[in-house]
Protein backbone atom coordinates (compact mmCIF):
# COMPACT_ATOMS: atom_id res chain seq x y z
CA UNK A 1 0.00 0.00 0.00
CA UNK A 2 1.62 3.36 -1.29
CA UNK A 3 1.10 5.98 1.15
CA UNK A 4 0.70 9.79 0.77
CA UNK A 5 4.46 10.55 1.85
CA UNK A 6 5.20 8.87 -1.00
CA UNK A 7 3.49 10.87 -3.47
CA UNK A 8 6.67 12.87 -4.06
CA UNK A 9 5.94 16.85 -4.72
CA UNK A 10 2.28 17.66 -4.24
CA UNK A 11 2.84 21.25 -4.54
CA UNK A 12 0.21 22.58 -6.58
CA UNK A 13 -2.05 19.40 -7.28
CA UNK A 14 -5.45 18.74 -7.43
CA UNK A 15 -5.77 15.95 -4.62
CA UNK A 16 -9.19 13.79 -4.14
CA UNK A 17 -9.60 12.80 -0.68
CA UNK A 18 -12.26 9.82 -0.01
CA UNK A 19 -12.85 10.27 3.59
CA UNK A 20 -15.65 8.80 6.05
CA UNK A 21 -17.64 11.55 7.40
CA UNK A 22 -20.79 9.55 8.31
CA UNK A 23 -21.07 10.96 11.61
CA UNK A 24 -24.07 10.98 14.27
CA UNK A 25 -26.19 14.09 14.76
CA UNK A 26 -29.19 14.46 15.77
CA UNK A 27 -32.91 15.71 14.61
CA UNK A 28 -31.41 19.35 14.52
CA UNK A 29 -28.28 18.57 12.35
CA UNK A 30 -26.51 19.12 15.56
CA UNK A 31 -23.07 16.90 15.01
CA UNK A 32 -23.09 14.37 18.48
CA UNK A 33 -19.97 12.98 17.55
CA UNK A 34 -17.25 14.77 15.79
CA UNK A 35 -14.39 12.06 15.86
CA UNK A 36 -14.32 11.05 12.52
CA UNK A 37 -13.60 14.57 11.64
CA UNK A 38 -10.98 15.59 14.23
CA UNK A 39 -9.30 11.79 12.75
CA UNK A 40 -9.22 13.02 9.38
CA UNK A 41 -7.42 16.06 10.13
CA UNK A 42 -3.92 14.74 10.22
CA UNK A 43 -3.92 14.13 6.61
CA UNK A 44 -5.96 17.47 5.60
CA UNK A 45 -3.25 19.58 7.44
CA UNK A 46 -0.51 17.54 5.97
CA UNK A 47 -1.94 18.21 2.18
CA UNK A 48 -2.33 22.00 3.48
CA UNK A 49 1.49 21.92 4.25
CA UNK A 50 1.82 20.23 0.72
CA UNK A 51 0.18 23.58 -0.51
CA UNK A 52 -2.26 21.32 -2.67
CA UNK A 53 -5.90 21.85 -3.83
CA UNK A 54 -7.72 19.67 -1.84
CA UNK A 55 -11.15 18.37 -2.57
CA UNK A 56 -12.47 16.55 -0.19
CA UNK A 57 -15.41 13.91 -0.76
CA UNK A 58 -17.98 11.30 1.70
CA UNK A 59 -20.66 9.65 2.09
CA UNK A 60 -23.27 10.11 4.89
CA UNK A 61 -25.76 7.57 5.87
CA UNK A 62 -27.96 5.92 3.12
CA UNK A 63 -30.07 8.30 0.95
CA UNK A 64 -30.04 5.52 -1.56
CA UNK A 65 -29.28 7.27 -4.88
CA UNK A 66 -31.21 10.18 -3.83
CA UNK A 67 -31.06 13.80 -2.78
CA UNK A 68 -32.41 13.57 0.96
CA UNK A 69 -31.93 17.16 2.32
CA UNK A 70 -31.11 16.08 6.40
CA UNK A 71 -28.19 13.86 4.66
CA UNK A 72 -26.13 16.70 2.94
CA UNK A 73 -22.73 17.63 4.07
CA UNK A 74 -23.55 21.31 5.62
CA UNK A 75 -22.94 20.33 9.31
CA UNK A 76 -19.39 18.73 8.45
CA UNK A 77 -18.40 21.65 6.56
CA UNK A 78 -19.19 23.90 9.30
CA UNK A 79 -17.59 21.44 12.22
CA UNK A 80 -14.39 21.33 9.59
CA UNK A 81 -13.91 24.86 9.28
CA UNK A 82 -14.50 25.32 12.93
CA UNK A 83 -11.30 22.78 13.59
CA UNK A 84 -8.95 24.14 10.73
CA UNK A 85 -9.99 27.44 11.32
CA UNK A 86 -9.90 28.37 7.95
CA UNK A 87 -13.15 28.67 5.10
CA UNK A 88 -14.25 25.24 3.41
CA UNK A 89 -16.21 25.69 0.61
CA UNK A 90 -19.25 23.73 -0.34
CA UNK A 91 -19.87 22.27 -3.52
CA UNK A 92 -23.92 21.44 -4.43
CA UNK A 93 -23.03 18.20 -5.51
CA UNK A 94 -20.19 15.76 -6.04
CA UNK A 95 -20.00 15.74 -9.83
CA UNK A 96 -21.05 17.67 -13.36
CA UNK A 97 -20.18 21.03 -14.13
CA UNK A 98 -20.87 23.34 -11.64
CA UNK A 99 -18.79 21.05 -9.16
CA UNK A 100 -15.76 21.49 -11.92
CA UNK A 101 -15.58 24.69 -11.65
CA UNK A 102 -15.46 25.66 -8.59
CA UNK A 103 -12.66 22.90 -8.25
CA UNK A 104 -10.89 25.12 -11.25
CA UNK A 105 -11.34 28.05 -9.10
CA UNK A 106 -9.31 26.35 -6.06
CA UNK A 107 -6.42 27.95 -5.40
CA UNK A 108 -3.53 26.28 -3.22
CA UNK A 109 -4.18 25.61 0.35
CA UNK A 110 -7.94 25.99 0.21
CA UNK A 111 -10.46 23.01 0.66
CA UNK A 112 -13.44 22.01 -1.22
CA UNK A 113 -15.96 19.82 0.29
CA UNK A 114 -17.79 17.48 -2.12
CA UNK A 115 -21.79 16.83 -1.56
CA UNK A 116 -22.92 13.30 -0.45
CA UNK A 117 -21.15 10.80 -2.75
CA UNK A 118 -24.28 8.71 -2.20
CA UNK A 119 -26.86 11.25 -3.61
CA UNK A 120 -25.82 9.32 -6.72
CA UNK A 121 -27.00 5.69 -6.63
CA UNK A 122 -23.65 5.23 -9.10
CA UNK A 123 -21.58 5.13 -6.18
CA UNK A 124 -23.02 2.31 -4.39
CA UNK A 125 -22.56 0.55 -7.37
CA UNK A 126 -19.23 1.04 -7.99
CA UNK A 127 -20.05 2.75 -11.38
CA UNK A 128 -17.09 3.18 -13.37
CA UNK A 129 -18.42 5.88 -15.27
CA UNK A 130 -19.07 7.44 -12.40
CA UNK A 131 -15.30 6.87 -10.75
CA UNK A 132 -14.30 8.63 -14.10
CA UNK A 133 -16.31 11.60 -13.58
CA UNK A 134 -15.08 11.95 -9.95
CA UNK A 135 -11.52 11.45 -10.50
CA UNK A 136 -11.69 13.78 -13.49
CA UNK A 137 -11.64 16.68 -10.83
CA UNK A 138 -8.01 15.88 -9.91
CA UNK A 139 -5.01 14.56 -10.09
CA UNK A 140 -4.11 12.11 -7.39
CA UNK A 141 -6.63 10.77 -4.69
CA UNK A 142 -5.97 9.64 -1.42
CA UNK A 143 -8.06 7.17 0.45
CA UNK A 144 -8.33 8.06 4.50
CA UNK A 145 -11.67 6.87 4.56
CA UNK A 146 -10.81 3.40 6.80
CA UNK A 147 -14.93 3.11 7.70
CA UNK A 148 -16.41 2.53 4.28
CA UNK A 149 -12.82 0.88 2.87
CA UNK A 150 -14.85 -2.47 3.29
CA UNK A 151 -17.46 -1.14 0.62
CA UNK A 152 -17.22 -1.70 -3.09
CA UNK A 153 -18.00 1.60 -3.83
CA UNK A 154 -17.08 3.68 -6.69
CA UNK A 155 -15.13 6.73 -4.84
CA UNK A 156 -13.45 3.86 -2.69
CA UNK A 157 -12.57 0.82 -5.63
CA UNK A 158 -12.65 1.99 -9.29
CA UNK A 159 -11.55 5.48 -8.78
CA UNK A 160 -7.97 4.15 -7.76
CA UNK A 161 -8.08 3.26 -12.08
CA UNK A 162 -8.30 6.47 -12.95
CA UNK A 163 -5.72 8.09 -10.44
CA UNK A 164 -2.48 7.86 -8.93
CA UNK A 165 -3.57 6.08 -5.44
CA UNK A 166 -2.46 6.65 -2.09
CA UNK A 167 -3.57 6.12 1.46
CA UNK A 168 -3.76 8.94 3.73
CA UNK A 169 -2.13 9.19 7.18
CA UNK A 170 -5.55 7.65 8.88
CA UNK A 171 -5.75 4.89 6.78
CA UNK A 172 -2.43 3.71 7.24
CA UNK A 173 -2.65 4.80 10.76
CA UNK A 174 -5.69 2.18 11.41
CA UNK A 175 -3.87 -0.44 9.16
CA UNK A 176 -0.79 -0.62 11.66
CA UNK A 177 -3.05 -0.46 14.78
CA UNK A 178 -5.16 -3.57 13.92
CA UNK A 179 -3.15 -5.29 11.59
CA UNK A 180 -0.72 -5.44 15.20
CA UNK A 181 -3.63 -7.95 16.51
CA UNK A 182 -3.74 -9.79 13.23
CA UNK A 183 -0.28 -10.46 12.87
CA UNK A 184 1.22 -10.35 16.34
CA UNK A 185 -1.10 -9.86 18.89
CA UNK A 186 0.03 -9.47 23.07
CA UNK A 187 -1.58 -12.04 24.84
CA UNK A 188 -3.76 -12.74 27.05
CA UNK A 189 -6.12 -11.11 24.36
CA UNK A 190 -9.38 -10.55 24.51
CA UNK A 191 -12.28 -9.27 22.79
CA UNK A 192 -15.47 -7.80 23.88
CA UNK A 193 -18.18 -7.74 21.65
CA UNK A 194 -21.73 -6.01 22.53
CA UNK A 195 -24.30 -4.49 20.48
CA UNK A 196 -27.97 -5.45 18.94
CA UNK A 197 -26.97 -7.61 16.30
CA UNK A 198 -24.89 -10.80 16.66
CA UNK A 199 -25.72 -11.70 12.94
CA UNK A 200 -22.92 -9.11 11.66
CA UNK A 201 -20.67 -10.32 14.25
CA UNK A 202 -20.55 -13.91 14.08
CA UNK A 203 -17.81 -13.87 11.66
CA UNK A 204 -15.44 -12.34 14.21
CA UNK A 205 -16.61 -14.66 17.17
CA UNK A 206 -16.09 -17.70 15.61
CA UNK A 207 -12.50 -16.23 14.13
CA UNK A 208 -11.67 -15.44 17.71
CA UNK A 209 -12.75 -18.79 19.60
CA UNK A 210 -9.43 -20.05 17.67
CA UNK A 211 -7.76 -16.89 18.07
CA UNK A 212 -8.14 -14.88 21.18
CA UNK A 213 -7.84 -15.68 24.78
CA UNK A 214 -11.04 -14.72 26.42
CA UNK A 215 -14.31 -13.30 24.22
CA UNK A 216 -16.61 -11.66 26.41
CA UNK A 217 -19.89 -11.16 24.93
CA UNK A 218 -22.54 -8.90 26.42
CA UNK A 219 -25.15 -6.56 24.95
CA UNK A 220 -28.49 -7.05 23.55
CA UNK A 221 -26.28 -9.84 21.03
CA UNK A 222 -25.67 -11.86 24.33
CA UNK A 223 -29.20 -12.35 24.86
CA UNK A 224 -29.07 -14.41 21.41
CA UNK A 225 -26.74 -16.34 23.13
CA UNK A 226 -28.22 -17.32 26.17
CA UNK A 227 -32.01 -18.00 23.92
CA UNK A 228 -29.87 -20.09 21.68
CA UNK A 229 -29.01 -22.74 24.77
CA UNK A 230 -32.45 -22.43 26.28
CA UNK A 231 -32.49 -20.11 28.97
CA UNK A 232 -34.56 -17.50 29.54
CA UNK A 233 -34.52 -14.36 28.10
CA UNK A 234 -38.38 -12.76 28.89
CA UNK A 235 -39.44 -10.54 26.04
CA UNK A 236 -36.11 -8.88 24.80
CA UNK A 237 -35.12 -9.12 20.91
CA UNK A 238 -33.40 -12.14 19.60
CA UNK A 239 -32.30 -13.12 15.81
CA UNK A 240 -33.89 -16.70 14.80
CA UNK A 241 -31.43 -16.98 11.88
CA UNK A 242 -27.99 -17.51 13.79
CA UNK A 243 -29.68 -19.84 16.31
CA UNK A 244 -28.31 -22.94 14.92
CA UNK A 245 -24.60 -21.95 14.98
CA UNK A 246 -25.01 -20.33 18.26
CA UNK A 247 -26.31 -23.73 19.35
CA UNK A 248 -23.15 -25.04 18.86
CA UNK A 249 -21.14 -22.83 21.32
CA UNK A 250 -20.21 -24.28 24.51
CA UNK A 251 -21.23 -22.13 27.41
CA UNK A 252 -18.65 -24.14 29.31
CA UNK A 253 -15.56 -23.14 27.08
CA UNK A 254 -13.40 -21.29 29.60
CA UNK A 255 -12.88 -18.57 26.83
CA UNK A 256 -16.07 -17.38 26.71
CA UNK A 257 -17.58 -15.15 29.18
CA UNK A 258 -21.22 -13.97 29.61
CA UNK A 259 -23.36 -12.82 31.61
CA UNK A 260 -24.24 -13.89 35.27
CA UNK A 261 -26.64 -11.58 35.95
CA UNK A 262 -28.83 -8.57 33.89
CA UNK A 263 -30.87 -5.49 34.37
CA UNK A 264 -34.15 -6.52 33.14
CA UNK A 265 -37.64 -4.36 33.32
CA UNK A 266 -40.89 -4.39 31.09
CA UNK A 267 -40.26 -1.52 28.56
CA UNK A 268 -37.02 0.47 27.41
CA UNK A 269 -37.99 4.01 28.86
CA UNK A 270 -36.79 3.15 32.56
CA UNK A 271 -39.80 4.34 33.63
CA UNK A 272 -40.90 0.40 34.96
CA UNK A 273 -39.48 -1.48 37.60
CA UNK A 274 -36.16 -1.97 37.21
CA UNK A 275 -35.05 -5.53 38.72
CA UNK A 276 -31.80 -7.11 38.93
CA UNK A 277 -32.14 -10.84 37.84
CA UNK A 278 -29.42 -14.09 37.90
CA UNK A 279 -29.09 -15.54 34.38
CA UNK A 280 -32.17 -17.20 33.65
CA UNK A 281 -34.63 -15.83 36.18
CA UNK A 282 -36.05 -12.97 33.42
CA UNK A 283 -39.49 -13.08 33.65
CA UNK A 284 -42.24 -13.57 30.51
CA UNK A 285 -43.25 -9.67 30.17
CA UNK A 286 -39.12 -8.36 31.01
CA UNK A 287 -36.68 -7.45 28.37
CA UNK A 288 -32.88 -7.50 29.33
CA UNK A 289 -31.31 -4.24 28.81
CA UNK A 290 -28.15 -4.29 30.90
CA UNK A 291 -25.64 -6.45 32.61
CA UNK A 292 -25.74 -6.84 35.97
CA UNK A 293 -22.99 -5.78 38.77
CA UNK A 294 -21.86 -9.48 39.07
CA UNK A 295 -21.15 -9.74 35.14
CA UNK A 296 -19.51 -6.32 35.65
CA UNK A 297 -16.86 -7.77 38.16
CA UNK A 298 -16.17 -11.23 36.33
CA UNK A 299 -15.50 -8.85 32.95
CA UNK A 300 -13.59 -6.61 34.89
CA UNK A 301 -11.23 -9.08 36.05
CA UNK A 302 -11.24 -10.94 33.31
CA UNK A 303 -9.63 -7.57 31.51
CA UNK A 304 -7.39 -6.78 34.06
CA UNK A 305 -5.63 -10.18 33.00
CA UNK A 306 -5.08 -9.13 29.62
CA UNK A 307 -2.87 -7.34 27.53
CA UNK A 308 -4.62 -6.71 24.85
CA UNK A 309 -8.24 -5.32 24.54
CA UNK A 310 -10.55 -5.36 21.51
CA UNK A 311 -14.07 -3.56 22.29
CA UNK A 312 -17.22 -3.24 19.24
CA UNK A 313 -20.54 -2.53 20.85
CA UNK A 314 -22.26 -1.33 24.45
CA UNK A 315 -23.26 -4.09 26.80
CA UNK A 316 -26.71 -2.32 27.21
CA UNK A 317 -29.43 -0.14 26.15
CA UNK A 318 -26.87 3.01 26.99
CA UNK A 319 -29.32 5.48 25.61
CA UNK A 320 -31.31 5.51 28.58
CA UNK A 321 -28.77 6.31 31.42
CA UNK A 322 -30.14 3.40 33.87
CA UNK A 323 -29.55 1.16 31.68
CA UNK A 324 -25.77 2.55 30.68
CA UNK A 325 -24.14 1.15 33.77
CA UNK A 326 -22.47 -1.64 32.20
CA UNK A 327 -21.43 0.15 29.25
CA UNK A 328 -19.54 2.82 31.57
CA UNK A 329 -18.10 0.24 33.73
CA UNK A 330 -16.85 -1.82 30.29
CA UNK A 331 -15.23 1.76 29.38
CA UNK A 332 -13.83 2.38 32.57
CA UNK A 333 -12.14 -1.13 32.87
CA UNK A 334 -10.53 -1.25 29.90
CA UNK A 335 -9.74 2.45 30.07
CA UNK A 336 -8.03 2.15 33.29
CA UNK A 337 -6.57 -1.76 32.41
CA UNK A 338 -2.57 -0.73 33.33
CA UNK A 339 -1.07 -3.46 31.26
CA UNK A 340 -3.55 -3.41 28.12
CA UNK A 341 -3.09 -1.96 24.30
CA UNK A 342 -6.66 -1.40 23.85
CA UNK A 343 -8.21 -1.13 20.45
CA UNK A 344 -12.07 0.31 20.38
CA UNK A 345 -14.01 1.13 16.88
CA UNK A 346 -17.33 1.59 15.66
CA UNK A 347 -19.44 4.96 15.43
CA UNK A 348 -21.39 3.54 18.69
CA UNK A 349 -18.40 2.52 20.57
CA UNK A 350 -16.86 5.94 20.24
CA UNK A 351 -20.13 8.03 20.71
CA UNK A 352 -20.52 6.72 24.03
CA UNK A 353 -17.01 6.31 24.85
CA UNK A 354 -16.72 10.62 23.86
CA UNK A 355 -20.26 10.76 26.15
CA UNK A 356 -18.26 9.64 29.38
CA UNK A 357 -14.95 11.37 28.79
CA UNK A 358 -13.12 8.53 28.07
CA UNK A 359 -11.88 8.78 24.75
CA UNK A 360 -8.59 9.77 24.85
CA UNK A 361 -7.62 6.86 27.77
CA UNK A 362 -7.58 4.06 25.05
CA UNK A 363 -4.34 3.07 23.05
CA UNK A 364 -6.48 3.12 19.55
CA UNK A 365 -10.04 4.40 18.46
CA UNK A 366 -11.03 2.90 15.34
CA UNK A 367 -12.93 5.18 13.29
CA UNK A 368 -14.27 1.48 11.49
CA UNK A 369 -17.29 0.25 12.67
CA UNK A 370 -18.07 -2.70 10.06
CA UNK A 371 -14.49 -2.10 8.19
CA UNK A 372 -12.57 -3.09 11.78
CA UNK A 373 -15.44 -5.99 12.31
CA UNK A 374 -14.15 -7.46 8.93
CA UNK A 375 -10.51 -6.51 8.64
CA UNK A 376 -10.16 -8.29 12.45
CA UNK A 377 -11.91 -11.15 10.93
CA UNK A 378 -9.36 -11.70 8.66
CA UNK A 379 -11.45 -10.24 5.43
CA UNK A 380 -8.68 -8.31 2.87
CA UNK A 381 -10.85 -4.75 2.91
CA UNK A 382 -11.46 -3.69 -1.18
CA UNK A 383 -10.99 0.36 -0.78
CA UNK A 384 -6.93 -1.23 0.86
CA UNK A 385 -6.63 -3.73 -2.01
CA UNK A 386 -7.22 -1.01 -4.45
CA UNK A 387 -4.37 0.65 -3.30
CA UNK A 388 -2.18 -2.10 -3.76
C1 LIG B 1 -19.76 3.16 8.81
O1 LIG B 1 -20.39 4.00 9.47
O2 LIG B 1 -19.49 2.01 9.24
C2 LIG B 1 -19.22 3.56 7.48
O3 LIG B 1 -19.31 4.94 7.28
C3 LIG B 1 -19.89 2.81 6.36
O4 LIG B 1 -21.24 3.14 6.32
P1 LIG B 1 -22.29 2.14 5.66
O5 LIG B 1 -22.44 0.98 6.60
O6 LIG B 1 -23.56 2.92 5.50
O7 LIG B 1 -21.73 1.67 4.35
Amino acid sequence: MRTISEAGNLAGKKVLVRNDFNITIDDSGKILDDYRIRASLPTIKYLLEQKTKIILSSHFARPEGKVVGEMRLSPVQKRLGELLGIEIKMAPDCIGPEVEKLVNQLKNDEILLLENLRFHPEEEANSDDFAKKLSGLAEVYVNDAFGASHRVHASIVSVTRYLPSFAGLLLQKEFEALSKVLENPERPLTVVIGGAKISTKMKLIEEYLKKADHIILGGALANTVLHAQGIAVGKSLIEEEVIPDLKKLKLTDTKLHIPVDVVASADKTGQAEIKIDPVGRTGEGELILDIGPETEKVFDSVIRASKMVIWNGPMGYFEVDKFSHGTEAMAHSISNCPTCFSIIGGGETTCFVEKFGLIDNFSHVSTGGGAMLEFLAGDKLPGIEALN
